[in-house]
């Protein structure tokens, strides 16, 4: 069965008091506790011979409303990490602590996840509001709701198809409404542009980044584009090829509002990226060693 993109309620495993900040946002936001902090995780997945270690000691703090990028290659535990994040799975070792959101009305997250997960026997207005619905909004509201979302991601005139009547790009499109519409505090997306096209992909960079500067809620975005993440984040993280941890943690400091069309001009851009590229390299090379 489809799960659902949208985690109604608190879905996340832990709430409490944060540790103290460590790295770049120790320096940045002193006093500010973290939103999200992992500490030491290990995750470990039954396998033969012995254990797959998907991730080891994979420590980082994710300040409120900060946009973080990981960028890491294929089968490092990027989606892994994400999924401990949002309580869908257990580490085997190490520590996550959310702290409580900012408004406590609001769900605690929602995730965009890397395949798209549409109810299949739901439509689209259907699917959108299917967080609203769990959260006892009436029909009337969570269509009102909904409607700027489905205009947004360019499907206002499929509210009433079936997902197998879409294309891959826009079953993701409607996940991203799905996501966007129950306003949650944190957002958690894992890679949720990789199947569009790449002007709808430029859109929905520019819509994303819209929303989130106009209410900076947190977001972890997993991506493999270098220049989705520099157009995006305050920070990219790094991940070694399998067992992933961090290698690197690179703050992104082009002024805001960002236009990520604009961005691409910029020599800082192009200096970036290939610095960002030398260091992703080995690890993409020591992947693709690996698994061939
Ligand atoms: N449920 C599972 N059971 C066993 N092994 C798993 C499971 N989920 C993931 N893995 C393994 O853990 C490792 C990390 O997987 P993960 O999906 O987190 O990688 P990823 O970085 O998201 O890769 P991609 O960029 O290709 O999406 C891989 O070796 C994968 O085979
Ligand atoms: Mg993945």
């Amino acid at each position: 069965m489809a799960s659902p993109d949208v985690l109604p309620g608190a879905v996340l495993p832990e709430v409490g008091t944060p540790t103290a900040l460590a790295g770049a946002m120790a320096d940045q936001h002193s006093d500010i506790p973290p939103r999200i902090s992992v500490k030491h995780l290990r995750k470990e997945f039954d396998a033969k011979p012995s254990p797959l270690v998907a991730l080891d000691d994979f420590s980082l703090d994710i300040a409120e409303g900060e946009f973080i990028c990981v960028l890491g290659p294929s089968g490092c535990g990027k989606s892994t990490a994400l999924r401990i994040i949002a309580g869908l799975e257990k580490c085997t070792a190490g520590q996550l602590t959310i702290s409580a959101p900012r408004e406590a009305s609001r769900p605690s997250s929602a995730m965009v996840f890397q395949e798209h997960s549409l109810f299949p026997w739901l439509t689209v207005m259907q699917n959108v509001t299917y967080g609203l619905e769990m959260r006892g909004i009436a029909k009337k509201e969570r269509v009102a709701a909904a409607e700027p979302f489905l205009k947004m991601v360019g499907l206002a005139k499929f509210r009433d198809h079936y997902p197998h009547q879409l294309s891959g790009g826009m079953k993701q499109r409607v996940s991203l409404a799905r996501a966007f519409v129950i306003r949650p505090d944190i957002l958690l997306m894992d890679e949720p542009f990789a199947a569009l096209d790449a002007q709808n992909k430029l859109i929905l960079q520019e819509e994303l980044l819209r929303l989130w500067e106009a209410d900076r809620k947190t977001i972890v975005f997993i991506t493999h584009a270098i220049d989705e993440a520099l157009a995006l984040s305050d920070r990219i993280v790094i991940m070694t090829a399998s067992p992933g941890r961090i290698k690197e943690v690179i703050p992104v400091t082009f002024a805001r509002p960002r236009h990520v069309a604009e961005l691409r001009a910029d020599p800082k851009f192009g200096e970036l990226y290939l610095a960002i590229w030398r260091v992703l390299e080995d690890e993409v090379r020591a992947a693709r060693a690996r698994t061939e």
